[in-house]
């Protein structure tokens, strides 16, 4: 399959994706992103608008397994609104998503993915820090008909990881398509916490497709690889327009947008606060309260949402509030993404512990170098993949950069004069953000902590320090908007 460019797209070949007329002009009229543009109205796209649903149809919770188990992905039908069937990708048959895996750290993993899918793929652990082998690398694949067993030993804390297929050029369509699924590590630190479990612990993956369509097609037109390709519905656990009983105390929820390219700004409708509690590696330090919070693909939150104060027949839903500086496609509009009912009034109070985890917080000295990666993507129109890091596009035969086991390294990411949101993603390793500059200036109230996805708004230049571990081996690091990563938008770094 060959990538998708702006020159291709003026002459043969364009099959049937649909080119707005404006924008044909501009390819043909010459290059550089101030080279009328204007026509296109700017240059992240447009956005597309979230039809709410009804929120009649109950939450589904992925089934929790093991340290073994087994994934089949493969083409199945799934009914992901109402009754309504669509065909889908899962990694079972009759859903998308897979199940939630639960392992204790040190635990031994061992996962079987017999491939039915009738294409390549492949598994990758987004979040875990294992051997690369493991990791679900790009051309590392398993060919249809074919299985490979995951095997890997779980070294890191406690946190809410994921995974998902990670297919040269086909991982957001494989995504979008469902597959995708949770992985929780547990250690004894979070154990002391005496967090709510069970029922009051509740996995939420945020998606948003587009519904319309029955067979769930994925044809990203050129400008919805600028925007991402944006859905029309949003899903939670596999079903759209959700919702979910519950009793009126306070719930654990532990959210992934899994979604190929739209940030949410997570808020309750009643404008209630929440406290966040971890992100995508794991428990933060100490607690921070909020009223709402930016989330980008890739990126995880573990919240605790206090509904003490609801009565009985009380809605409340997770809502998506506006927010700015994202571009012209995304935050432009408020809809609603799950309903919680109260069914029953109780009188069950949570103290919030102060401290929840130990991190030590690297320092800037610390580092024995930086890496600068100039992800704004200006003028690189008339070239092959729109989407680069330091004007590069993946190529699985070249090194981008060698690093040494246990360097401690900054690492750059400059859209200073970039015009999309990218969210950036290491693998193999969590990082801390150190500094934000030029945009929102400054870090949010999830990115304390270790991270793995740190979101980079167009303006911004965002520092991260990795500490690099022992783990010799090729891991890519990308955008995780999906288009832009299939479009090219990934590098690697080899680790020795
Ligand atoms: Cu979740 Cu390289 O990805
Ligand atoms: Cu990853
Ligand atoms: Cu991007």
């Amino acid at each position: 399959m060959k990538r998708k460019e702006f020159l291709k797209l003026s002459g043969a070949g364009v099959g049937s994706l649909l080119i707005p007329a404006a924008v044909i002009s501009v390819i043909s009229s010459g290059c550089g992103k101030n080279s009328g543009m204007g026509n296109m109205g700017g240059m992240s796209g447009s956005p597309v608008n979230i039809n709410e649903g009804d929120f009649l149809q109950a939450l589904p919770i992925p089934a929790t397994v093991g340290a073994s188990g087994a994934l089949t992905p493969q083409a199945t039908s799934a009914t992901l609104k109402g009754s309504q069937v669509y065909n889908v990708f899962g990694y079972q048959s009759g859903s998308i998503l897979g199940p939630t895996f639960r392992v204790s750290k040190g635990a031994d993993v061992n996962i079987n993915v017999a491939n039915n899918l009738g294409e390549v793929s492949n598994v990758h652990w987004h979040g875990l820090h294992i051997p690369a082998a493991m990791d679900g690398y790009p051309t590392n694949l398993i060919n249809a008909g074919a299985s490979f067993k995951y095997n890997f030993t779980v070294r890191q804390r406690a946190g809410l990881n994921w995974y998902h297929p990670h297919t040269h050029m086909a991982t957001a369509r494989q995504v979008y398509k469902g597959l995708a699924g949770l992985f929780i590590v547990n250690d004894p630190e979070e154990a002391a916490l005496n967090l709510p479990a069970g029922e009051f612990e509740i996995p939420l993956v945020i998606q948003d497709k587009r519904l319309a369509d029955i067979s769930l097609s994925y044809n990203p037109t050129m400008m919805e690889i600028m925007s991402g390709y944006l859905g029309d519905s949003i899903l939670v656990n596999g079903k759209a327009s959700p919702f979910h009983e519950i009793k009126s105390q306070t719930y654990r929820l532990r959210i992934l947008n899994g979604s190929n390219a739209r940030i949410y700004n997570l808020a309750f409708n009643n404008n209630q606060s929440f406290t966040i509690i971890g992100n995508d590696g794991g428990l933060l330090k100490s607690p921070a309260s909020v009223t709402s919070i930016l989330l980008a693909p890739g990126e995880r939150l573990d919240i605790l949402a206090d509904f003490s104060a609801a009565l009985t027949g009380d809605e409340i839903f997770l809502v998506n509030k506006l927010f700015g500086g994202a571009g012209t496609a995304q935050g432009k509009q408020e809809f609603k993404i799950v309903k919680f009912k109260i069914t029953q009034k109780v009188n069950v109070t949570f103290a919030i512990p102060s401290v929840l985890s130990s991190v030590v917080s690297l320092t800037a000295a610390q580092a024995s170098r930086t890496r600068n990666f100039d992800i704004s993507n200006s003028g690189v129109m008339m070239q092959s993949g729109m989407h680069r890091i330091n004007d590069k596009v993946f190529d699985a035969n070249r090194i981008d950069e060698a690093v040494a086991a246990n360097a401690i390294e900054i690492w750059q990411f400059d859209n200073s004069q970039g015009e999309e949101p990218h969210p950036m993603h290491i693998h193999s390793i969590d990082f801390q953000v150190l500094q934000r500059t030029g945009g929102r200036n400054g870090l949010t109230a999830s990115e304390s902590g270790w991270k793995d996805t740190v979101l980079v708004m167009p303006g911004e230049i965002v520092k991260v320090i990795i500490p690099f571990e022992n783990n010799a081996g090729k891991f890519v690091f990308h955008c995780h908007n999906l288009e832009h990563e299939d479009d090219g938008m990934m590098l690697q770094y080899q680790l020795s």
